[in-house]
């Protein structure tokens, strides 16, 4: 016997009934985005490896140590995406969707990132992503946070929260790395190797570790809202009235930086304590000069994507399932012509005015395991074919869930018999 072939490590997969529930999730997040008018837009798996490090930044720990990155045949170095704004953005400027216009675009599928696989983290996983491009806010970046709070509100999730910070400009921001440089450098032995790296190309992340012999020294540092230009100020008082109108609580945590470069002004992410360590569900910002970085006009922007395993998995821990189609109609047939007969009359059915949901009996059997299989496909009525009634042109309906007589109808009456069966449904 062959040694059979596993999945590999951190990429699953969504099997029934999860994948009803995937379906659930997804179709409303989409619901929702289609009335606040954004529109699809998809973008390939791979990328240019040099857009995403010039994208999400050098000193991070996505382009350093998580990307899937190898050369393809004729030795380009291509890129499975770690996430999906850069390419988006780098859609928008190939195509000109920026000169003069706005944007609202929706995308989802799957991302790729080499981490230490644990519950909530994967090395492939779902993200759907929502960019608005060409709009300075602060009423876009509101409008979005207000989007997500109406969809957990649809998903019936209530376990999560929203944290808020505001990263300044990029000007703003020179003089505060500085003096957090400088603060760091004083304290170079007390650096983990991990911030003794980022000192010197990228301090703020510095804010970002989770190691907990680094905290103390973390919550002492500068903070950036002691730096912060009027105009940033203004922008992110804009965005908090608002979220006060509107009604969506929110904690403004000064330490929330993101671990992506493109970053300015507003940041945000929805988390929740129920999901163990892996608490962001969801999060995204401001990405004002990414456009500009990229080669293109300046463009302000902001973005957000949610973690669909987190949601998804927040969503089952709340008990609430996804609604379940089962069909109307199950129909049995014993014997050659039987079959014919049946697959003729399903479609007839499925055409009807009552557009009944019909699940053919497929792959033969006696009629006593086809009947086991109607019952276990959940449908209320089973229409039965043998050769008797094939012969008399006939078709015995019979009620799977009710204790109902079953009857022997003409071909011409059945879709009137049945209709009697499903109004009697409970
Ligand atoms: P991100 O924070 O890297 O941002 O990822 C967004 C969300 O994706 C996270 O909050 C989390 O729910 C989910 N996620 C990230 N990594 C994993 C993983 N390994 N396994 C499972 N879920 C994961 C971005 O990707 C930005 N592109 C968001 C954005 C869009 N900003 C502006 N526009």
């Amino acid at each position: 016997m062959q040694e059979q072939i596993q999945a590999i490590r951190g990429m699953g997969d969504v099997l029934p009934p999860d994948s009803a529930l995937w379906q659930h999730v997804e179709g409303t997040i989409r619901g929702v985005l289609l009335d606040y008018g954004y529109q699809e837009i998809r973008v390939p798996i791979v990328e240019r490896t040099e857009l995403f490090k010039r994208s999400i930044g050098e000193v991070t720990d996505i382009v350093e140590k998580e990307m899937y990155s190898f050369d393809d045949r004729n030795g380009m170095s291509i890129t499975l995406r770690p996430e999906a704004t850069a390419g988006i953005v780098r859609a928008c400027m190939e195509h000109g969707l920026l000169r003069n216009q706005r944007q609202k675009f929706w995308s989802t599928g799957p991302m790729f990132r080499y981490e230490k696989p644990q519950k909530g983290r994967y090395r492939q996983f779902h993200q759907f992503d929502v960019e608005a491009l060409g709009y300075s806010g602060p009423d876009i970046d509101a409008e979005l946070i207000i989007m997500l709070a109406r969809i957990w509100r649809l998903l019936r999730i209530e376990h999560v929260s929203l944290q808020i910070n505001t990263l300044g400009t990029t000007e703003s921001r020179v003089q505060y790395r500085a003096d957090l440089t400088a603060y760091f450098r004083t304290r170079f032995d007390q650096l983990d190797e991990d911030s003794r790296r980022r000192l010197e190309r990228n301090p703020l992340r510095i804010l970002d570790s989770k190691n907990p012999d680094m905290q103390g020294l973390i919550a002492d540092a500068p903070r950036l809202t002691q730096y912060l230009d009027a105009e940033s100020e203004a922008h992110f008082n804009g965005l908090r009235a608002l979220l006060d109108d509107a009604g969506v609580p929110y904690v403004v945590n000064p330490r929330l930086v993101r671990g992506l470069d493109y970053y300015g002004r507003t940041v945000f992410e929805w988390v929740t304590d129920r999901l163990g360590t892996q608490g962001a569900v969801c999060a995204g910002g401001r990405y004002d000069g990414l456009v500009e970085h990229l080669g293109g006009e300046p463009t302000p922007a902001i973005g957000f994507a949610i973690g669909l395993e987190r949601l998804v998995e927040l969503y089952a821990l709340a008990g609430l399932g996804a609604p379940y189609r089962v069909p109307d109609v199950y129909v049995v047939a014993v014997g050659q012509a039987a079959t014919r007969t049946a697959f003729r009359i399903a479609e007839s059915l499925r055409d009807g005015a009552g557009a009944l949901r019909v699940e053919t009996n497929c792959g033969g059997g006696s009629f006593k395991s086809q009947m086991k299989r109607a019952d276990r496909s959940g449908a209320t009525v089973a229409v039965l074919l043998g050769e008797d009634e094939v012969a008399s042109g006939t078709a015995v309906v019979k009620a799977l869930r009710a204790e109902i007589e079953q009857t022997t109808v003409p071909m011409a009456g059945l879709a009137d018999a049945i209709a009697v069966h499903l109004r009697a449904r409970p």
